[in-house]
């Protein structure tokens, strides 16, 4: 039987990663979302982005959205920043730990920061500098680790060959995002294979998966299998572009943590509290969310037999 790590820590990101594909929510809003998220045992939220507001209007805001959250001590709040600019506002809005992302492909990368890849890892040398002088931690993801939109195939030791690049730029820990949901059990292992050749600690790494084709919560088991305990999802699963066919939001968290708790895999996170805050993140964006919990609830809830 296959063996399973006994505890795994989530990252929620469905404040950042979900809202912003979302028409865009009040700061105020925001704030309530973040605020009951961190009441559920979470211990990591990704609550921001200190992005150009041109690119992303929906994340306009953040230093705000910072300041009028509860820090609730012991929970981790990190924002995603894509320049030195972005770095020096989140180190001044006291974000505990930032995310610097580059693309294993250059054509997302172009379109998502518009600088090479090369540019890019310049760059989060920059920001790795600045936000260490602070004392604050960047963590590096390298996104479309499982393909490429606009390239299609992404090897996977081009992937590993980035997150070199970025452990050797000072990051202190990785993540692999499956940007628009290409990610596989087998393309998992694949990444994982390529890691271990190139002599990266499988079990440090962090995953970040969309559930666009459906095999979210199944690529997550995938890496549980290798190790696997750092892992994003997004309440209500949250995101997914509505102008945009096809796309969608992260792996649910709920659905994520309802699984492995019947796996005796602990979280440290409250079901019953989190779905709580499924139903404020589906009436904050109001529109149905693709979350199983809402719709079925865990699958213990009794159904009335008459
Ligand atoms: N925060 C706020 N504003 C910023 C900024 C930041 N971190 N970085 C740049 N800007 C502003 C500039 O001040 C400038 O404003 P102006 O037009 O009023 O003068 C404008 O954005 C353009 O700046 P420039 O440096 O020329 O950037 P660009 O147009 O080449 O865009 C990025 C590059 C990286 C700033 C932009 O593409 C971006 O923010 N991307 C984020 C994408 C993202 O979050 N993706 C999420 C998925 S990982
Ligand atoms: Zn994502």
């Amino acid at each position: 039987m296959t063996s399973y790590p006994p505890a795994v820590s989530l990252r929620e990101v469905g404040p950042r990663d979900g809202l912003q594909n979302e028409a865009t929510v009040p700061v105020g809003a925001r704030v309530r979302l973040i605020d009951a998220l961190s009441a559920t045992g979470l211990r990591r939220i990704e609550a921001v982005s200190f992005v150009s507001p041109a690119a992303i209007p929906s994340m306009a805001g953040a230093a705000e959205v910072m300041e009028r959250i509860e820090r609730r001590p012991g929970v981790v709040y990190s924002a995603l920043v894509p320049n030195a600019r972005g770095a020096h506002d989140a180190v001044a809005a006291r974000v505990d730990e930032l995310e610097v992302v580059v693309s294993a492909s250059e054509t997302h990368n172009q379109k998502n920061v518009r600088r090479t890849v090369a540019e890019s890892l310049t760059g989060v040398y920059e920001i790795v500098e600045l936000a260490s002088a602070a004392a604050v931690p960047v963590e590096g993801i390298v996104s479309t680790s499982f393909g490429c939109p606009y390239e299609g195939e992404v090897a996977p030791q081009r992937v590993a060959q980035l997150a070199g690049h970025l452990l050797d730029s000072g990051c202190a820990a990785l993540s692999f995002g499956d940007t628009t949901g290409m990610a596989t059990p087998a393309r998992v292992d694949g990444l994982c294979d390529a890691l271990e050749a190139a002599r990266i600690d499988v079990l440090a790494i962090g995953l970040h998966f969309h559930d666009t084709r459906g095999t979210a919560l199944a690529n997550v088991l995938a890496g549980l299998a290798r190790g696997v305990t750092r892992y994003d999802a997004s309440i209500g699963g949250l995101g997914g572009c509505p102008y945009a066919p096809g796309a969608s939001g992260n792996a649910v968290t709920e659905d994520l943590v309802h699984m492995l708790h019947d796996m005796n895999i602990d979280t440290g996170v409250d079901l019953d509290a989190l779905i709580g805050c499924a139903a404020l993140a589906q009436a904050l964006v109001g529109r149905e969310l693709p979350s199983a919990m809402l719709h079925a609830g865990p699958r213990t809830r009794l159904v009335r037999a008459s």
